[in-house]
């Protein structure tokens, strides 16, 4: 893996293990209400931010074409299926500020990156709610048997974008505070009836 690849994820790992600690898999996979509960959080969190970051011409030229790697589609579709209409549902409004390539770019590596930890779950999904990709779990499916293919193609397009020592530490602060305004934003949930 390139040098820089290497020291972002050294200079996120922090994050990601306190971010994996606060979202309780035990409790959000105890129940279907609890899980539909997460996922309305989520869509919270990815409906305003992909739609800020797609209308940035940056992630179009990101890995292969921008629209396949908006999970918001996803998401709706997931909370349909479990009985929940998504518009009604509260969206985050202190999102990381995405106004440049650099930024966006460290914004999608967080998003991108959650598909890896998504493999797991999505089996963890299936063997303790019985729920599968088609009825409520394509967001942790994601690409599913192309998520390595996926994540190679962002991590070089990630890695050709990031020549410049400004460039780099722009997108590892947009992915710091990617992380940050998430954990912010699922905190914030907590204690609230699942819907
Ligand atoms: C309980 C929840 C989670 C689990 C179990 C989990 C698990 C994983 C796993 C297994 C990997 C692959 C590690 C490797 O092969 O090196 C990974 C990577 C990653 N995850 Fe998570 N994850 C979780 C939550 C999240 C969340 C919520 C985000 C962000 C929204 C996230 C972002 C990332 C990123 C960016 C990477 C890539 C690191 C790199 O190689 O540069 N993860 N995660």
């Amino acid at each position: 893996m390139c040098v820089f690849l290497l020291r972002l994820k050294r200079e996120t790992s922090p994050q990601h293990a306190a971010i994996e600690r606060q979202i309780d898999l035990r409790r959000v996979l105890g129940s279907r209400a609890a899980y539909t509960g997460h996922l309305a959080r989520l869509y919270g969190f990815y409906q305003p931010l992909e739609e800020a970051l797609w209308g940035n011409g940056a992630v179009r030229e990101a890995g292969s074409a921008g629209g396949e790697r908006r999970k918001t589609p996803s998401l709706l579709g997931d909370l349909r299926a479990l009985g929940i209409e998504p518009h009604a549902l509260p969206l985050c409004n202190t999102l990381p500020p995405v106004p440049d390539e650099a930024r966006a770019l460290g914004c999608l590596y967080v998003l991108e990156g959650a598909s890896l930890g998504g493999q797991v779950i999505t089996r963890l999904v299936r063997e303790r709610l019985g729920v599968g990709p088609e009825d409520g779990g394509a967001f942790f499916y994601g690409y599913g048997e192309k998520t390595g293919v996926m994540w190679d193609s962002f991590r070089a397009a990630l890695e050709t974008f990031a020549r410049s020592p400004e460039r780099q530490e722009a997108v590892i602060g947009s992915a710091r505070a990617t992380f940050g305004a998430l954990g912010t934003w699922l905190a914030s949930g907590e204690g609230r009836a699942d819907v």
